[in-house]
């Protein structure tokens, strides 16, 4: 009997290296984008009220409605939130993956699921919400303001360098820091507002983190806006991440002056590819600080 050819180490490794990468293709493409993460943290905050401690508070963002991101994936996430039970549901942004009539149209017959909180809910907007660049914002406005009355108008208070106080917690949420006409007096002011308070500040964009705005603010800011790079790879990190500071990608830090950071990876995508930074949904109890 003949003996089967034995195939060459070079076809061995061009082969396995083939088989490897459709493998992470896969796994990037079709599995990663869709397979969300929940993550549990403590969020201690100064004066919090008694009645407050040990309540939830759940974190979403960058939900990316439109074509790529689909609506029985938010629903499935919106039911998963509601299922919780939480006290608090704060949205940092990045609602609609731009402005146009349809992305808006989409958006609002969402907006119907969307997970409330048992004390409230706080929402900033982020800069796809606006559009993909400065002419989509111009042409786009009347919608993204459409988006901003229909947020506040079914209760889900969308800040605007304003504040809310939601049972004894003080929340401020920042204008857009790239298309939202940010106002770093107005930015100062409100955070100044609620600074002696109990509080969080909701922020899209972490590089507003590192601007002279927050006077010796000392309790947490929550954002999104990176998707936590999407790719990260070892060694080199996450080649794309739309910040100035490089630093800001994910999850908690310290920042000089006393404030405290946390940034969510959000639920949705812009490109439909992820690779070791799932989605997240991110689940804080909060503790007397
Ligand atoms: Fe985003």
């Amino acid at each position: 009997m003949d003996a089967k050819p034995k195939i060459s180490r070079r076809k061995f490794f061009v082969r396995s290296t083939a088989v490897t990468l459709a493998g992470l293709g896969v796994y990037a493409f079709g599995i990663e984008p869709r397979w969300v993460s929940v993550e549990h943290h403590e969020l201690p905050i100064a004066g919090l009220p008694d009645s407050l401690v040990n309540t939830t508070a759940v974190q979403i963002s960058d939900l990316h409605v439109g074509s790529r991101v689909s609506d029985s994936y938010l629903r499935a996430q919106f039911a998963y939130v509601q299922s919780l039970n939480p006290e608090f549901v704060f949205f940092t942004g990045d609602y609609l993956d731009n402005g146009s009539a349809w992305h808006l149209k989409k958006g609002l017959r969402l907006m119907e699921q969307f997970p409330r909180g048992s004390i409230g809910n706080a929402c900033v907007l982020g800069n796809h919400d606006f559009g993909n660049g400065h002419s989509q914002v111009v042409a786009f406005a009347k919608n993204t303001k459409e988006l901003a009355r229909q947020f506040n108008s079914v209760g889900l208070n969308l800040l605007q360098e304003e504040s809310v106080d939601l049972g004894g917690l003080k929340i401020a949420g920042l204008k857009d820091f790239w298309f939202g006409d940010f106002n770093p007096t107005a930015a100062a002011q409100v955070i100044g507002d609620i600074a002696s308070h109990p509080s969080i500040v909701l922020s899209h964009n972490p590089d507003t983190v590192d601007l002279p705005i927050w006077n010796g603010y000392s309790s947490w800011i929550l954002c999104g806006h990176t998707h936590g790079g999407q790719c990260r790879f070892p060694l080199i990190g996450a080649p794309i991440c739309p910040v100035q500071n490089k630093r800001y990608l994910s999850g908690f830090y310290e920042i000089e002056g006393g404030h405290r950071l946390y940034i969510n990876r959000g639920i949705g995508h812009t490109r439909r590819v992820r690779f070791m930074s799932r989605p997240e949904i991110t689940v804080f109890k909060l503790l007397k600080g």
